[in-house]
């Protein structure tokens, strides 16, 4: 099929593409490398499959125009945003021009051109969890911060042209993803940076208590999760979750990746009103729908993902 992948420069994007790509499918990227890199296709680059890659903006309308009038796309898979919440608080016109007005650009031209959206929400849109049977896609959502704010808008106006224009939409909401390839700098995920900081001989600082909970989702199984929801017309119309069904509070992660607590200090928090306290996902819509279920426990995801950040040290120095 005819792929057109927004963000595919990205750390999750990346991945997507390669899945995509060893599927068989013709794939075009666009992205502005506002964070992500060229670089990241590297090992791709000269795959056939790869039909182009366009160092662009979704906010350029006559790019898509142009685009989308040249190649008629099968699936568009929008995962091009503005991530970081911290930058949504200091900065929300950028992250809803890019997240909320960008994803209408695309949405336009898939209505035009009657392609199937899937559009890559977060589960930052919801509220704290609040019991162990984890967050299924029927609890309620709170726009924390601008950036949840912007995700949740975008959402809405993808759900709208499915029952609008019948347009096959689908919303999914993976919870935090780590992996190789995610930023390991302040701006990257808590996985890589911890495991940044253990590798380089450095204390982690975590914000606040580090009671707050994460369910961290391996990049690979989040990527499948993502391809398989462009191939299945019965999440078409539908919100869907993709987690490990397993959370960890900040500090037991900090514990389990650099092993000695003397190594971890606790600083205030930069912006405690966006907190989520605890994010436990429950998958089984994902599970009944799309057959998905996460196959990489968090141990090994740590273990591939330092061993990732290893080689690329081993590479610069
Ligand atoms: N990382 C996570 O834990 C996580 C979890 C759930 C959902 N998501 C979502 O997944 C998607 C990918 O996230 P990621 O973690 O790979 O982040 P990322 O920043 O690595 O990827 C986003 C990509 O979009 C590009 N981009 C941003 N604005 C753009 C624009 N206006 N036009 C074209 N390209 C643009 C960036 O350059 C970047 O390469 C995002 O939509 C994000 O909200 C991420």
């Amino acid at each position: 099929m005819n792929i057109l992948l927004t963000g595919g420069a990205g750390f999750i994007g990346r991945w997507v593409a390669l899945r995509l790509l060893n599927e068989g499918h013709q794939v075009w990227i666009v992205d502005d490398l506002s964070n992500g890199q060229e670089s990241n296709l590297n090992e791709f680059r000269q795959h056939p499959g790869l039909k182009d890659f366009i160092h662009g903006d979704i906010k350029d309308e006559a790019l898509l125009e142009n685009l989308f009038n040249e190649v008629k796309f099968d699936i568009c898979y929008h995962l091009g945003a503005s991530i970081n919440v911290q930058d949504s608080i200091d900065d929300p016109r950028t992250t809803f021009n890019n997240d909320t007005v960008g994803t209408f650009f695309v949405m336009e031209q898939c209505r035009k051109h009657w392609v199937k959206v899937v559009f890559m929400s977060t589960c930052m849109v919801y509220d704290r969890c609040t019991d162990e049977a984890g967050i299924t896609e029927l609890h309620p959502t709170k726009p924390a911060s601008p950036y949840a704010g912007a995700k949740i808008a975008a959402e809405n106006m993808v759900l709208s042209y499915y029952y609008a224009y019948g347009l096959p939409t689908v919303v999914i909401r993976p919870f935090n993803t780590y992996g190789p390839f995610q930023k390991t700098g302040g701006e990257g995920g808590v996985v890589a940076i911890f495991i940044n900081n253990k590798l380089a001989g450095k204390d982690v600082s975590i914000y606040g208590e580090g009671t707050q909970t994460r369910d961290l989702l391996f990049v690979e199984d989040c990527a499948r999760f993502v391809v398989d929801a462009g191939f299945s017309d019965k999440v078409d119309g539908q919100i869907v979750n993709a987690g490990l069904g397993r959370d960890i509070s900040v500090n037991d992660l900090a514990l389990l990746i650099i092993g000695d607590s003397s190594r971890i200090k606790h600083v205030e928090h930069i912006h405690p009103q966006s907190e989520i306290q605890k994010l436990l996902c429950n998958y089984g819509k994902a599970k009944e729908l799309l057959g998905w279920e996460p196959l990489v426990s968090l141990e090994e995801g740590i273990r591939r993902t330092e061993a990732w950040i290893q080689e690329g040290l081993a590479h610069t120095h």
